[in-house]
């Protein structure tokens, strides 16, 4: 069940936030993937904020100068012959029910109502995102009104981006929207437990892969948040690794980072473990500096604390680590200063979590790092890669080691919505020997 007061709520704080603007907006665009088949449909994160919709061919006009129809839903219209094919549709009344709009159009409408809206705002905020011809219609059509307005004054200045203003709400999560993060961090915690017990040298990558994402199905997730990455050995090193086709070798590390998204919300999950169930010296030294810092900076991540201070401290305490194991050479001033960690440790700390994997909102304002408030979800994912080029000593090449979780800002510190990945090397050698 739809529960339609959370995007009636969220509308009111649009407006709330828009003054004298408009929001014209349409939702994402269906994508071929081959000759005429789509990709699975997945509604634009923003539209889907402010409506709850989530089926294709969808567009919206939130306009609060409208005193009778402020939220005006444009929809596919019913069509026997077409929904044989692809499902049912909702009537226009019984959208205007389910979605809590004033009233429901044909989708056809729509061009035509985005541009009456236009001359009655003063702003025009839309999704400026990957859909180009949106962008370029909703240009053209400012253009035009701002011509017809020359004479009689009024109209639109320009177009903005609603993400000015989405993007600052959907920083903080409701209680909604972290009960659904909870359950896409629950399913791919076991599906990482799953992968781990049943991984064995002589199995391939992928094999790991559809352990992972038969169970994020199985649990009645759409699929992975994002492209699944299971690397072994060297494979391990290559940040955006997706191909996941060797054979994993005795010795091997494996790297997965795999999630689900649950009812359009995003886990983001990473483990590193040895294919054979027991670390060796080299993986564990390497282990040992990623898994201190990640853990010392879910400790820290407390309301007050800037997202910057987080990575500053993440960064020093992987630099400390490598230069103990032999992987630097330096003090940890002078490697941090000249960049020379940048071989091993190459990315952020973390990124927003939520309907996008990497989530909107901005990491600075005013030229300073945000700092943390609660209901602001987020992941700790430091790593080390030592890729088999690489000038490290030979023992640590072709080891790449990250560890991630997810985290939500509490009153009094935190929550790590998917603690329960075994992260401990004793935890993750008990499991891989009962696996
Ligand atoms: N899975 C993408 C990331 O960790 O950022
Ligand atoms: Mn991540
Ligand atoms: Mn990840």
């Amino acid at each position: 069940m739809l529960n339609s007061d959370i995007y009636n709520r969220r509308r009111q704080n649009l407006i709330n936030l828009m003054g004298k603007g408009v929001a014209i907006l349409k939702g994402a665009p269906e994508q071929i993937r081959t000759n005429d088949t789509e990709y699975p449909y997945r509604q634009d994160s923003d539209f889907f904020y402010l409506t709850g919709y989530t089926e294709p061919g969808a567009a919206c006009i939130i306009d609060p100068s409208n005193k009778e129809n402020p939220f005006t839903l444009f929809v596919l219209p019913q069509d026997p012959k077409k929904e044989v094919w692809t499902g049912w549709r909702l009537s226009f009344e019984d959208t205007v029910e389910k979605y809590k709009a004033d009233q429901a159009l044909d989708i056809a409408e729509f061009e035509t109502a985005a541009l009456a809206a236009m001359k009655t705002s003063s702003k025009v905020y839309t999704n400026l995102n990957h859909d180009k011809v949106h962008q370029y219609k909703m240009l053209d059509h400012v253009g035009q009104v701002r011509k017809e307005v020359q004479r009689t004054g009024g109209g639109p200045e320009g177009l903005e981006s609603v993400g000015s203003l989405t993007h600052g709400m959907r920083l903080i999560k409701d209680e909604h929207e972290l009960e659904l993060m909870q359950k896409a961090a629950d399913i791919s915690a076991d599906a990482h437990s799953k992968a781990m017990e049943a991984c064995s040298p002589g199995m391939y990558e992928y094999q790991l892969q559809a352990v992972l994402e038969s169970h994020f199905v199985h649990e009645g997730s759409a699929g992975p948040a994002y492209t699944s990455i299971v690397g072994a050995g060297d494979n391990a090193t290559v940040l955006h690794y997706i191909k996941n086709r060797d054979q994993i070798v005795d010795g091997d590390m494996i790297l997965i980072d795999a999630a689900a998204e649950y009812d359009m919300y995003a886990a983001d999950i990473t483990r590193t473990f040895p294919a054979n169930g027991k670390f060796s010296e080299a993986q564990k030294a390497i282990y040992e500096v990623v898994l201190k810092a990640q853990k010392a900076v879910i400790e820290a991540s407390k309301p007050g604390v800037t997202f910057q201070e987080l990575h500053d401290m993440d960064l020093r305490l992987l630099v400390e680590g490598m230069i103990e194991i032999g992987l630097l050479k330096g003090t940890a001033d002078e490697v941090i200063q000249n960049e020379s960690y940048q071989d091993y440790f190459m990315h952020k700390t973390g990124h927003w979590l939520g309907l996008d994997v990497h989530d909107m909102g901005n990491y600075m304002a005013d030229g300073e790092s945000i700092v943390l408030k609660p209901g602001m979800a987020f992941t700790v994912e430091p790593g080390i890669y030592v890729n088999s080029k690489s000038k490290a000593p030979e023992k640590f090449r072709g080891i790449g080691i990250r560890i991630e979780d997810d985290i939500v800002i509490t009153e009094s510190g935190n929550k790590n919505l998917t603690a329960a990945v075994p992260k401990e090397i004793s935890e993750i050698e008990a499991l891989m020997k009962k696996g």
